[in-house]
């Protein structure tokens, strides 16, 4: 089995590619990363030496890194994309510019190439919002986000690709995901970083959204499984079926690090901010694929690697990171006083 892994270097793919060398004895991998301020090789020191590993520092939207790439293997497994909604509502572009044209050219090359498997891994968030019940992979997309409209029209081009040209591509939608090697950015190492230097956690609005978390492990066992057993042109959708508020996760992290709840700190809402996601993961199930980690048990165990790993995520809360955070947070985290001079200017 060789395959081509894109976007390896981040949260999910680096514990995919770990998990599938595991897993697989004669698997063999090639990451193509572009290494933004999200990807990073320390979340693979431990494997980079493994002969069935290689790493390549590329852009999925340039063509010819790619069609080299897909000469040689049987398999894509696409992670790269620009992810964090609060960036796309500040630069939409790059999303634009990776998510839907960095996916034209995946597919353009892997037609040329006749790969094998084609699997896209997408997000539960191109449905949009859902107040009650869940929704199914027939369901409509709306997305509310420029990353989560980018991620749909990534999808929309391959389900087309799939249907002109036959070209075998399938579809995860999975949920928020946590668990180790998560850049800081995203609520769950946010608040657990912030929490463990004792600085405020910034929770948006009334703290009231909802979203289903998902454990990596769990996620990377899903798009092994339907890159073996996935029914090419079809989506799946994947959720932990564990709904929470932001507010119960908050709770769980202070608890978990017996911190105060005077810690929390509440700031404007995000523009567009969805209010529940749910997914009906009934379809993978068919396939065979379960969650293995209880949410208890996957927090307690990532807080804990937070907690002991501060190498890994002491050095990226720096430079462009404190750039990011000042933009974003620096109105909702101001003291009184800070407000009363910017208002004065
Ligand atoms: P991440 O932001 O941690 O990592 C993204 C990786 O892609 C980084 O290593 C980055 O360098 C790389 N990359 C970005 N643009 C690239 C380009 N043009 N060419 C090559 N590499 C590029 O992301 P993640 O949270 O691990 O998400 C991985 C995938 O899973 C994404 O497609 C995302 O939409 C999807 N997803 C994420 C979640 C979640 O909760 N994190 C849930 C569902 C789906
Ligand atoms: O649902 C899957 C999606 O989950 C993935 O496709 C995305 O790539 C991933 O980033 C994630 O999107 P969210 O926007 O749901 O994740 P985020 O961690 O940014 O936010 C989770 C919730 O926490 C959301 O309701 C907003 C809230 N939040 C987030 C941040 C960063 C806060 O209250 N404060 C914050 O500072």
């Amino acid at each position: 089995m060789r395959i081509l892994v894109t976007g390896g270097a981040g949260f999910i793919g680096s514990n995919f590619v770990r998990y599938m060398l595991d897993k697989h004895a004669h698997c063999r991998i090639i990451n193509l990363d572009k290494l933004t301020y999200a990807g990073n090789p320390d979340n693979l020191r431990d494997i980079e030496n493994d002969p069935r590993y290689r790493f390549v520092k590329g852009d999925i939207a340039d063509v010819s890194i790619v069609g080299s790439l897909m000469a040689n293997v049987d398999i894509v497994v696409n992670f790269a994309a620009e992810t964090h909604v609060d960036r796309s509502i500040h630069e939409p572009g790059g999303f634009i510019q990776t998510d839907v044209v960095g996916i034209y050219v995946i597919l353009e090359e892997a037609r040329k190439h006749k790969t094998r498997k084609i699997v896209l891994v997408s997000t539960d968030e191109v449905y949009g919002s859902i107040e009650k019940g869940s929704f199914t992979e027939q369901d409509r997309l709306s997305p509310s986000s420029p990353y989560s409209a980018s991620k749909a029209g990534g999808e929309l081009l391959a389900l087309a690709y799939y249907r002109t040209f036959g070209l075998p591509v399938c579809i995860t939608r999975g949920s928020n995901t946590y668990g180790p090697y998560q850049y800081p950015e995203k609520v769950i190492p946010l608040f657990v970083t912030n929490a463990l230097d004792d600085i405020p956690l910034p929770l948006y609005g009334d703290g009231l959204n909802v979203r289903d978390w998902l454990h990596a492990l769990d996620h990377c066992s899903a798009i092994d499984l339907v890159l073996h057993e996935g029914v090419p042109g079809e989506v799946y959708n994947v959720g932990g079926g564990n709904e929470r508020t932001n507010i119960q996760i908050t709770h769980m992290i202070l608890d978990l690090l017996n911190k105060p709840r005077t810690l929390i700190k509440a700031v404007p809402d995000r523009l567009g901010h969805d209010r529940r996601y749910s997914i009906d993961c009934a379809k993978i199930k068919r396939l065979g694929w379960r969650p293995e980690q209880t949410f208890e048990e996957g927090m307690r165990a990532t807080v804990d690697w937070y907690a002991k790993n501060e190498w890994w995520w002491r050095k990226l809360k720096s430079g462009e990171y404190l750039d990011y955070y000042k933009k974003q947070y620096a109105t909702g985290l101001e003291s009184d006083s800070e407000r009363q001079q910017r208002e004065n200017e």
